[in-house]
């Protein structure tokens, strides 16, 4: 069983699509562990992308992700943060296959609605930076016979 970050970056809701992305995840079989709606700081953001720093598209990133609210989830499941990624698609949304999200309604690089982690290790390092372990909930997984 593994856990992995996804956050519904501050486009994905100004253009109404929370609903419709948190969706796939849930229809994929995967548990809801954490969700909340957060105004990123300046902080949380440079801790969040800090393996961007000095990069040029940095300081854009930062803004992107201070610029309003973001949904921070965190699923659990098997090969979560795989599935994670696979359902996200790849960074450039333009390049990002149809059935991905990213593929399914992102044109830009910046502006590509999600974040997944890329590994179980950076998994745990952001969940611990969005959520406090309290607000992480562990419940009987009474379908685990039937999605895995
Ligand atoms: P990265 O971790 O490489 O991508 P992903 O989100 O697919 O794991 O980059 C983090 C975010 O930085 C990415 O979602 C969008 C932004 N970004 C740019 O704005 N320009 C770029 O050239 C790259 C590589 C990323």
């Amino acid at each position: 069983m593994q856990r992995t970050l996804i956050l519904l970056k501050p486009d994905a809701v100004q253009r109404r699509l929370v609903g419709e992305i948190t969706a796939r995840f849930e229809r994929k079989g995967l548990r809801l562990a954490g969700l909340k709606l957060v105004h990123a700081s300046r902080e949380l953001a440079e801790k969040h992308y800090a393996v961007h720093k000095g990069k040029p598209f940095y300081e854009s990133l930062l803004a992107f992700l201070t610029s309003g609210p973001t949904v921070a989830l965190v699923w659990e499941g098997r090969e979560a943060v795989a599935v994670g990624r696979n359902l996200m698609g790849v960074t450039d949304g333009a390049k990002s296959p149809p059935g991905t999200i990213r593929g399914d309604f992102a044109l830009s690089v910046q502006n590509n609605l999600v974040h997944g982690s890329d590994s179980a290790e950076n998994a745990a390092t952001e969940i611990a930076l969005w959520f406090q372990p309290d607000e992480l909930v562990t419940y009987a997984a009474t379908d685990a016979n039937w999605v895995g």
